[in-house]
This record gives C-alpha cells, structure tokens and sequence, in this order.
C-alpha cells in the first residue's frame, strides 16, 4: 500500500520528465548502434583520401618507397628520422621523438613548431583531417 502511494505520487512528475527523453533515447539508440561502426569506417575512408591529397606526393606508404619525405608505413610507434635513405633534415634525425597518435597530432598540426628546422613544412591545421588521417596511418600499421 505505502509502495503503491509513494509510486503514484512520484510517478506524474519523473514521467513528465523522463518519458520524453527516454522515448528519444529509445528511437535513437538502435540507429547509433548501426551507424557507428560505419563511421568510423567512414573516417578511414577519409583519411585515406586525406592522404591522398595531401600527403602522397610526398609519402608512400608502401616500405622502402621514399619520395621527397620517408615512406610511412608503421610509422606509429617508429623513431623520428629513422628510415634507411630517407632524404632527413638533421632536427628531424635529433628530434629524440617516437611517433605516437599525439606526437603526430602535435606535428601534423604546425610541423616547424614541433620541430624546428624540419624540411616538412605541411600542415594540417583541422583536427578532425588530422585524426582521420592519423587513423588511416594507424590502419596501415603492418603489424
Ligand atoms: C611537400 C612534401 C611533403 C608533404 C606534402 C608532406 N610531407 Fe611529411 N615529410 C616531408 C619531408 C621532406 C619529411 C622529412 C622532414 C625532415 O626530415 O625534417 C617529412 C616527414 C614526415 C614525418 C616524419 C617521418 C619520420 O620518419 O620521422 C611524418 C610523420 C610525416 N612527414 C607525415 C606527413 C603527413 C601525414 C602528411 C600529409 C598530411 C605529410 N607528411 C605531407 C615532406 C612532406
């Protein structure tokens, strides 16, 4: 019986509040649950085009490829300036840096600030281009 009151007494005001949401919530949810795995596919998609337009002139992907910068396959995880021929400006080689998704944020977005005296002087100011084409590198890991 006190259950009962105290159920109906609550009930007007949470269901006032909480039923609208709930309902969007509820029609949104299965939605999400399909189109975000076809976002971040998306998003690689993305940044393979990216890095098509702005990195490959530059940058294979494929090892032992150099064009004027190193081939960039594995690069997350890899030393600063350690590829074999790569054509490397000195601060690049003493940069002391191994490349990881934040690093690589840090130097897509202003290179010569990161590192003074690099030969890259490409950037890439919009962070969600970055991430995208991060992720693609990501992607391309061989491992
Ligand atoms: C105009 C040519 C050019 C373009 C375009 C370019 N880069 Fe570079 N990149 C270079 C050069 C040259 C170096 C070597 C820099 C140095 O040694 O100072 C380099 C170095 C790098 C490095 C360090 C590699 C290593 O082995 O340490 C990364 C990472 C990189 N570039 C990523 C990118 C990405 C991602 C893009 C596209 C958004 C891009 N670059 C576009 C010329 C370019």
């Amino acid at each position: 019986m006190i259950s009962n009151t105290i159920h109906a007494a609550a009930a007007p005001t949470t269901g006032r509040i909480k039923r609208p949401a709930g309902a969007l919530l509820a029609a949104l949810l299965p939605f999400a649950a399909l189109v975000y795995p076809f976002l971040a596919t998306a998003q690689e998609a993305d940044g393979q085009r990216l890095f098509r337009q702005r990195c490959a002139t530059c940058h294979n992907i494929e090892p032992g490829q150099n064009k004027m910068g190193p081939q960039l396959l594995g690069i997350i995880g890899r030393v600063a300036g350690s590829v074999e021929g790569a054509n490397y400006s000195g601060a690049m080689q003493s940069s002391g840096i191994t490349w990881d998704r934040q690093s690589l944020d840090t130097f897509l977005a202003a290179p010569r600030q990161m590192v003074r005296g690099t030969r890259m002087t490409v950037s890439v100011p919009d962070a969600a281009q970055r991430a995208a084409i991060i992720d693609y590198l990501e992607s391309q890991s061989p491992d």
